[in-house]
């Protein structure tokens, strides 16, 4: 039998109603620290890409500071803060968005490989670490297109 993500949480709150798979704050935008810290992730992530992962980069236009506003109004949309994403940019729909882009399990895997060490370099550790890695990859790997 195969349980959806949402399903397990479910059941873990339901053994303990206080704890949350991410901790113990209200939400993961809290238990990250909020719109500074995620934007220093993103800054650390994109300079990631720019070091390491040439294939990535290739397909950023030459000045990404607006895709580094765009994935930092995302996550903190996704973890639960402000809406920072979905009044301007409208409906999410990152596997539509992601299909121009080629797509491939190098290409997922680069990109956690760069998050990873960016969320390392914050100290982003623990439980809201561990929260963070398995949604991040899921949602990663849900963006392969080839
Ligand atoms: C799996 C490998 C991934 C690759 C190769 C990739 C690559 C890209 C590229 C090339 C863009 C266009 C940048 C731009 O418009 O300036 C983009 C946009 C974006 N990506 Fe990814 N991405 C990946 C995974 C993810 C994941 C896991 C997330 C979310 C956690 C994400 C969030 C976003 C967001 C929010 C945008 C901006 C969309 C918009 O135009 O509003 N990406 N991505």
């Amino acid at each position: 039998m195969t349980f959806s993500a949402p399903s397990l949480r479910a059941m873990a709150s339901e053994a303990n109603p206080a704890a949350n798979p991410w901790g113990p704050e209200p939400t993961p935008y809290e238990a990250l620290g909020g719109e500074d810290r995620i934007r220093a992730i993103v800054d650390d992530f994109y300079d990631e890409i720019e070091r390491e992962a040439p294939t990535l980069r290739a397909m950023l236009p030459r000045d990404d500071s607006v895709s580094r506003d765009k994935l930092h109004a995302y996550l903190v949309e996704w973890t639960g803060g402000p809406a920072r994403y979905t009044p301007s940019r409208g409906h999410p729909r990152m596997r539509m968005r992601h299909l121009p882009f080629a797509i491939g399990a190098d290409e997922v895997e680069q990109w956690l490989a760069c998050m990873a060490t960016a969320l390392d370099r914050n100290g982003v550790d623990g439980d809201i670490r561990a929260f963070l890695d398995d949604r991040i990859t899921a949602l990663a790997h849900h963006m392969q297109n080839q």
